[in-house]
């Protein structure tokens, strides 16, 4: 078989650059380890950005997120059981997110892609990277009992962290950064109303809890948990007893309890691979870079990272111009960074730590203090949160 841009991993990142280049007139191949069920399946990101959004518009795949997506023009911090109110609409000139689960985006990008006739391998095991440093790269894979190879000109890493293709660069040639949180999310979904109109992200002492959801009768929870937790000592009673604690006296009297469908636990991590570009490999996503979930940011990089790069290959088979390939890591890096900050400030601002003393809880309660009252803070939070601008 032969592409010009060979893909690996059906997620977020995967199908929004195949639809991206696929526009541009560039043939694609995706290949997925998994089955359709299991991508469009996955409960995980539920806030998209503006930019994000606008991406799903232009792709032509934004009519049922305009429809069913929750606009939310603030949020609501809580210290202690206090809660207060970020209007982002006010802050940001009318910025907003929006509450779309990120396995409807998945179903709006496959149905789209069926639609155009992007090919998608399911079931693709044992990828193998091949030829990398040349011009002439080739991704294999076995499906059942028959090995099949893709040859490329370029492949492109979209396989999140566990994947492959950053695997494939030489130790020697990666350039990486870790942080590693000493605490778990729990999360539940439940056909239950959600307890306000938008999200709530408390700071407790007996650790961080978030109010998310899905829609207006179904509630996406989350509480910090402890990094070798198990989901089977946390029955439902437990995690709702708990919920109700840490998100504060003023929302407890408006939660309503239901039974879960679906209960995970997901670690904290930061990370950045800066090799984004190995001779003809490109990372993007989570291939290239974790944050933990507390900014909402995930899913919303790997859009942005996709957007830069399609308009790079763009370029390149449209123009012969290069230096928007050469120029995609520190782009799409510039990006990556500031949303780690963000990430990793707001998770220490809202979580308990093992090590934490009086002293940082202090700091903690101080810093939430002035972010209550100071509309400068607020501003900065609120532009981080609905997304900075492409190249800020
Ligand atoms: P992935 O979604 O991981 O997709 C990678 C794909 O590659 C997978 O389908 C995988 O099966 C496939 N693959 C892996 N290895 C191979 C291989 N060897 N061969 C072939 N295929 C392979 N982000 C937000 O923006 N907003 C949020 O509100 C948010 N909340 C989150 C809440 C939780 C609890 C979690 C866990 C994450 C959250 N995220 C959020 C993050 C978001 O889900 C991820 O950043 C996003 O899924 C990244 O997309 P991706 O396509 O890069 O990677
Ligand atoms: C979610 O709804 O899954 C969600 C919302 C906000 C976050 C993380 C996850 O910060």
């Amino acid at each position: 078989m032969r592409a010009q841009v060979g893909i690996i991993g059906a997620g977020p990142a995967g199908m929004f650059l195949a639809h991206l280049l696929h526009a541009a007139g560039i043939k694609v191949v995706v290949l997925e380890q998994r089955d359709r069920a299991y991508v469009e399946g996955r409960v995980r990101a539920g806030v998209l950005e503006q930019t994000t959004v606008q991406l799903m518009h232009r792709l032509g795949i934004g009519a049922r997120v305009a429809r069913e997506g929750l606009v939310h023009a603030g949020t609501t911090l809580c210290v202690d059981g206090e809660p207060f109110h970020v209007d982002f609409a006010d802050l940001t000139d009318g910025g907003a997110v929006t509450v779309y689960g990120q396995s409807e985006v998945m179903k709006d990008l496959n149905l789209a892609a069926d639609d155009r006739g992007i090919r998608i391998i399911y079931g693709a095991a044992n990828v193998t990277l091949d030829g990398l440093d040349g011009d002439h790269p080739a991704v294999s894979w076995t499906k059942g009992k028959t090995m099949r190879r893709l040859a490329c000109d370029f492949v492109v890493g979209c396989d999140g962290y566990h994947g492959v293709s950053r695997a494939s660069i030489p130790a020697d040639q990666l350039k990486t950064f870790e942080r590693v949180y000493p605490f778990g999310w729990l999360g539940i979904l439940a056909d239950v109303p959600p307890c306000n109109h938008e999200l709530i992200y408390a700071n407790h002492q007996r650790g961080f809890a978030l109010a998310s959801m899905r829609s207006p009768t179904r509630s996406r929870c989350y509480l910090q948990c402890a990094a070798d937790d198990r989901v089977d000592e946390w029955s439902d009673e437990r995690f709702w007893d708990e919920f109700s604690e840490r998100i504060g006296a003023s929302f407890t009297a408006r939660i309503v309890r239901g039974p879960s469908f679906e209960k995970s636990i997901a670690p904290l991590r930061s990370f950045v691979c800066e090799t984004m570009r190995w001779g003809r490999l490109f990372l993007a996503g989570d291939a290239a870079h974790i944050v933990p979930p507390t900014g909402a940011k995930g899913m919303n990089l790997a859009a942005a990272d996709v957007i830069v790069l399609g308009e790079a290959f763009a370029a390149w088979y449209g123009a012969g111009d290069s230096s928007g390939l050469e120029d995609y890591p520190r782009r799409a890096l510039d990006r990556i960074w500031k949303a780690e900050r963000f990430s990793w400030w707001l998770t220490n601002l809202t979580h308990r730590f093992p090590h934490m003393d009086v002293f940082d809880r202090h700091m903690q309660i101080a810093e939430l203090s002035y972010l209550k009252r100071s509309r400068a803070a607020q501003t900065a939070f609120a532009e981080n949160y609905v997304g900075l601008p492409l190249d800020f």
